[in-house]
């Protein structure tokens, strides 16, 4: 399946942040995630809600083989157990990395069964020798990093990991707790929202950033452009400060 109109230029504008990136300590970080107008990620917390569109959807596919690695926390692969492949579209699947401070991801998660690039779980020192074993013994590579300031894994060093080993994008699919944690890091380069035209009130994609401090610190989109796709709207940006000519 080839790109669709309007998706051809998201796909040129997000790789060409990847190739202006430029930058060894880290891969470029591409948040990708699907919202209602409200702002919410899911109507219910530990459910999963289908928000986007068939045409948006087609999209995150070709995002998905557009990026080296596609990284997600454990809380979504609790409730959606999503693949993470690319089958809407051509291309190679990303490598997974998921991230499990206390290493809860299921044995039997879609993503790991997948034949391609070995998966990454990145922990701390908080998991057990047990449950490292149980998940190598399926063929995950368990990486530890220390922990950030609430005992969870600390995303910088993840990303300075996969820079190490080559890798030069990463696509950031949620949930809420890795879409914030990115953002109040300032570990996130661009963006490519799906925004789907319901209201959800349920959990929001984004939570709390007032550790940011005021309001005109918080992360701001420039070089913005929206897109029409099927029902939904494609808003792609690029994170201010992140410093790229897209
Ligand atoms: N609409 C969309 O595009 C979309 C995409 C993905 C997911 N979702 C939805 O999002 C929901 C899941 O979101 P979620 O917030 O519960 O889970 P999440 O963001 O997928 O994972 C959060 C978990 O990751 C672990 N973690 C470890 N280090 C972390 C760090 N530095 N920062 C943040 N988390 C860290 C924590 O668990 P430990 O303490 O156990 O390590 C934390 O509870 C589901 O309802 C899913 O359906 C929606």
């Amino acid at each position: 399946m080839g790109s669709m109109p309007g998706t051809e230029l998201i796909l040129e504008r997000a790789q060409r942040v990847i190739e202006a990136c430029g930058r060894a300590d880290r891969p470029c970080a591409t948040l990708s995630y699907a919202q209602s107008l409200d702002g919410c990620i899911t109507a219910q917390a530990g459910e999963s809600t289908r928000i986007s569109g068939e045409e948006s959807m087609v999209l995150t596919h070709q995002l998905r083989a557009a990026h080296q690695a596609i990284l997600v926390g454990v809380g979504t692969v609790l409730v959606d157990d999503p693949r993470l492949d690319v089958r809407l579209t051509e291309g190679q699947d990303p490598r997974v990395v998921i991230v499990d401070s206390g290493l809860r991801t299921p044995t039997h998660a879609r993503c790991l069964q997948l034949e391609r690039a070995t998966p990454w779980i990145a922990t701390t020192s908080r998991a057990s020798e047990e449950s490292r074993e149980r998940l190598q013994q399926v063929g995950a590579r368990v990486v530890t990093t220390a922990q950030n300031s609430t005992g969870g894994v600390d995303l910088e060093e993840v990303l300075r990991q996969l820079a190490a080993e080559g890798v030069r994008s990463v696509m950031i699919e949620g949930g809420a707790g890795i879409i914030t944690s990115m953002l109040a890091a300032g570990l996130a380069d661009q963006v490519v929202l799906t925004i789907a035209p319901t209201m959800l009130g349920g959990v929001r994609a984004v939570q709390d950033l007032r550790q940011l401090g005021s309001a005109d610190l918080r992360p701001r989109l420039e070089q913005v452009t929206t897109h029409p796709l099927g029902d939904d709207w494609i808003v792609h940006g690029v994170f201010r400060g992140h410093g790229m000519t897209s």
